[in-house]
């Protein structure tokens, strides 16, 4: 039975495999012993391997262990994790901070805690795997919006009972499409029929807004928007996700979410390095200049060469080919030229869609930029794709 799924997937061209690589993550790493540009990961600001980020993870191990132990609320929450829940609430300009060992747990545990059977939950249609998965957990009535469409959220909030319970779900950023959520509007109709939002910004954390904070900052709604949710594992450079909010909300969090009360406290070393991760940002803001800088060049590259771009407007770039075996040789071509891109294919994104997702970081250099545009243009012209 094994066999014969994995067979079908091949036959549709959308068996996945595991890669390894054998280095830090970085603006370049080594895959099979090849040393190649790697633009497809979220280290967004180069801070995955940073010295101070690094150093922060091995005193943190030194002094606290390699493992916590038990879970946060039994005996396991160290002082790492309360350092790096300060200094986050510190950041975002929030009251209170709760870490989660992943994103993908803060948002299938919160959804749940936040709405239950009795309630609505709006989602864009292109919502991360994680809402989705939160929305089913929670049991409330699911329905999807139109991707960035507030004509298509506010019918549905209109004609819904007004008494319902109602929680508004959507990326920040989009993660395999990289646009920009209208948090305004969306913050605006929250407020005129009575809903809640819940906004993942994994991707916009640390590096939108003019300090980094995110999404919310970069639309200017911080103050409409009383609690949001986000990663360490993207620019942050280290693992786990976190949920920002007043003391009282945090303090239900504590009490409610399943993913926090039955895991493990993360390691001591991610805390540290997400802690150090914060001071960087707060001390080198020029990354985030050269973050943006890179994007540009990266996308304007690409329009020049002709190729289908989405409509990105972040780090996140992606080149949508649309059948899974075209992404697949494109991915192929270009990782034979020295550029790692690995092709993603439904499930992650919609039918048709399969794409090549670019990302880039503060790291790479313009060389780095010109050699991939370069071999972009190459793969391009032999795969007849521009
Ligand atoms: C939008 C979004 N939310 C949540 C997650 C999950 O976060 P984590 O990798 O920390 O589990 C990811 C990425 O993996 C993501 O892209």
């Amino acid at each position: 039975m094994f066999k014969e799924y994995l067979q079908t997937l091949q036959d549709q061209h959308l068996l996945r495999r595991l890669r390894t690589i054998a280095s830090a993550t970085g603006p370049t790493v080594t895959l099979d012993n090849h040393t190649v540009i790697l633009l497809s990961s979220n280290n967004y600001l180069g801070l995955a391997a940073h010295p101070a980020v690094v150093e922060a993870a091995v005193a943190a191990t030194r002094q606290y262990g390699a493992g916590s132990g038990a879970s946060r609320l039994v005996c396991g929450s160290l002082t790492p994790h309360e350092a790096l829940e300060t200094a986050l609430a510190q950041f975002k300009g929030t009251e209170a901070v709760l870490t989660f060992a992943a994103g993908y747990l803060a948002n299938i545990s919160v959804i749940p805690a936040l709405i239950g059977k009795d309630g609505l939950i709006l989602a864009d249609r292109l919502c991360h795997a994680s809402l989705i998965d939160g929305c089913r957990l929670s049991g409330a009535t699911f329905r999807v919006y139109r991707h960035r469409d507030m004509n298509h959220l506010e019918q549905l909030l209109s004609r819904r009972p007004s008494t319902k319970p109602t929680l508004i779900v959507t990326d920040g950023i989009f993660s395999m499409d990289g646009d920009i959520a209208p948090m305004r509007d969306i913050a605006l109709l929250a407020e005129r029929y009575g809903a809640a939002v819940y906004v993942d910004d994994a991707h916009g954390t640390g590096i939108l807004g003019k300090t980094g904070r995110g999404t919310l900052e970069h639309c200017e709604v911080e103050s409409h928007v009383p609690y949001h949710m986000g990663t360490l594992s993207k620019a942050l450079g280290s693992a786990g996700g976190y949920l920002a909010g007043s003391a009282t909300f945090i303090a239900y969090l504590v009490n409610t979410c399943r993913a926090f009360t039955y895991t493990t406290a993360p390691p001591p070393a991610s805390a540290a390095a997400a802690t150090a991760a914060l001071g960087v940002i707060r001390r080198e803001p020029e990354r985030r200049a050269q973050l943006w800088q890179n994007r540009e060049r990266l996308a304007q590259g690409l329009s020049r060469l002709g190729f289908h771009l989405a409509p990105s407007e972040s780090p996140i770039l992606p080149i949508i080919v649309g059948d899974p075996d075209r992404a697949m040789n494109l991915a192929h071509t270009l990782l034979t030229l020295g550029v790692y891109a690995p092709a993603i294919r439904p499930p992650t994104v919609p039918p048709a869609t399969s794409r090549i997702r670019l990302s880039i970081t503060a790291d790479h250099t313009s060389a780095h930029i010109d050699q991939a545009l370069a071999a972009l243009a190459q793969a391009g012209r032999e795969l007849d794709m521009i």
